[in-house]
């Protein structure tokens, strides 16, 4: 007798394959049958509906989420099942909770709070709490770096790069799936690359990744697209671009460009994979973005506040509306808000990006969808945390005809869990855990939006994570049967 099974279902598979209209049936947490089922316990009509394998969010920063709201609802919502944590280099071990090193992650994270130091500590903390969906790791350059050498705006000596490497391997034994940078911002900014290839060549035995938030995503995004596949190449590991973009008016457009260098690289041989956020703004720490001395006032006009602890009134806001109700000019406004206590745990929204570049991110074969969301539920996130998934499916899918369905769920699903390691994930076949989504392909839609971002998506029906009915009719389970993946190998707790 199986546990659930879903019938009449129109069935895609994540290969990337035409739906085909069965049964998929769940017996002990992974898929028993698919085409025809026999009875089950828990008997769910699948008709006018569309199972899918459950989506793989290859680029979150839900490493504290995970502690903070181990519910994860604003993810397990859109039918996503699987996140992978840690990137842009901030990741939330290696740590040493005595140290009074500086936080790098400035709130990114959600804060981390524990007495854990390193990926096992880490995962036994958060399987503590019963999360909702599946994390898998990477290890960032930022924290290891800072853990090591502080804020330091100079290169390893040859003992500190022995130490970052001895971490970052440590991750990796214990079942991390790569080693992440993020060289825009302190301290992977003052890194040359050689320190950055020789920290990526650690993944090389594993034969696990090199993600990267690049050193530039503007002027100089081809130059950064450049550094990134040296890395690459000099570590000898697979390279995967992190949240592809041109910002600013002047380089949109750039992406074709830096898609060819990657198709180039791609034809001799090189792994390459990338990752795309489906909207025209990006997020993140706004003292990342601005240099006090020379404010960037093109940058400064196109910000949206998401979450202020200086000035809770602005969350929400454009800073030049804020900006011209105060009778300041938008540079100092910047300053306002940046020299603030607290100010530089200012998250803020920035409308840089090229509608015409999402979509031709979105139509490259390799590209993988990436929420970026940043999980501070305060103020006004942006709505990607809430919306990405069924936001590619409804515009991009069905609205915009960018790129097919069975072809959108491949790149969510199989291509994601493949790529990231994700052991017997990311297709519906039989003996593939059962992390599934039923919705329904002509409603889904996102209904997060800057001014409304914490809204759950239209037109999921049911998630499994896990074999265990988790969301429903929108409504959370409470099912806790969230796993920690290690990269090609078993679950924390499964056999291997
Ligand atoms: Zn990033
Ligand atoms: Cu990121």
């Amino acid at each position: 007798m199986l546990d659930t099974v879903i019938r009449d279902v129109e069935i895609l598979d994540g290969s990337g394959a035409a739906a085909i209209r069965g049964d998929v049936g769940i017996r002990d947490g992974r898929i028993d049958a698919v085409g025809d089922a026999g009875e089950a316990r828990h008997v769910v009509d699948g008709r006018g509906l569309t199972l899918a394998p459950g989506f793989v969010d290859t680029h979150a920063h839900d490493d504290g989420a995970f502690l903070r709201f181990p519910d994860m609802a604003f993810k397990l919502a859109q039918g996503v099942t699987t996140v992978v944590s840690g990137n842009c280099g901030f990741s939330a071990v290696p740590r040493d909770p005595e140290s009074a090193h500086a936080d790098v992650t400035g709130g990114i994270l959600a804060g981390i709070r524990g007495d854990f130091r390193d990926l096992e500590g880490y995962f036994a903390a958060v399987l503590e709490r019963r999360p909702a969906i599946n994390n898998m790791m990477l290890v960032g350059h930022n924290t290891v770096r800072a853990l090591e050498m502080d804020l330091a705006q100079r290169s390893p000596t040859p003992q500190e790069l022995a130490n970052m490497k001895a971490h970052v391997t440590r991750a990796l034994e214990q079942g991390a799936c790569g080693f992440s940078s993020g060289l825009i911002y302190r301290p992977g900014r003052w890194s040359l690359t050689q320190e950055v290839a020789e920290l990526a060549a650690c993944a090389a035995p594993f034969d696990a990744l090199y993600t990267t938030h690049m050193r530039n995503e503007g002027d100089q995004l081809l130059e950064a697209v450049e550094e990134a596949l040296t890395i690459g190449r000099d570590a000898g590991v697979h390279l995967h671009i992190s949240h592809h973009k041109a910002a600013g008016v002047a380089n949109w457009g750039k992406v074709r460009a830096s898609l060819a260098r990657v198709d180039k690289a791609l034809d001799a041989g090189q792994r390459v994979t990338l990752d795309v956020y489906p909207y025209t703004a990006g997020s993140g720490r706004m003292v990342e973005y601005f240099n006090l001395e020379r404010v960037n006032r093109e940058l400064a006009e196109v910000i949206r506040i998401a979450s202020c602890p200086a000035f809770r009134e602005f969350e929400g806001r454009m800073l030049k509306d804020i900006a011209a109700e105060r009778g300041l000019d938008v540079t100092e406004a910047v300053k306002l808000v940046l020299t603030a206590p607290q100010g530089d745990r200012t998250i803020c929204i920035h409308f840089t990006i090229d509608e015409t570049d999402v979509e031709t991110n979105l139509a490259h074969a390799d590209m993988m969808v990436g929420s970026d969301g940043i999980p501070d539920l305060r103020g006004r996130p942006h709505p990607r945390l809430f919306g990405t998934f069924p936001r590619v499916l409804a515009r991009y899918v069905r609205e915009r005809g960018i790129l097919s369905l069975p072809e959108a769920v491949r790149r969510m699903t199989s291509l994601s869990a493949r790529t990231f390691g994700m052991q017997d994930r990311g297709l519906i076949a039989t003996g593939q855990w059962a992390d599934l989504v039923l919705f329904d392909p002509t409603a889904v839609m996102d209904t997060a939006t800057y001014d409304e971002p914490k809204q759950y998506p239209g037109g999921i029906a049911s998630v499994w994570v896990n074999g265990k009915l988790s969301w429903t009719d929108g409504t959370h389970c409470d099912a806790g049967a969230g796993k920690m993946l290690r990269y090609r190998r078993a679950a924390v707790g499964d056999a291997a």
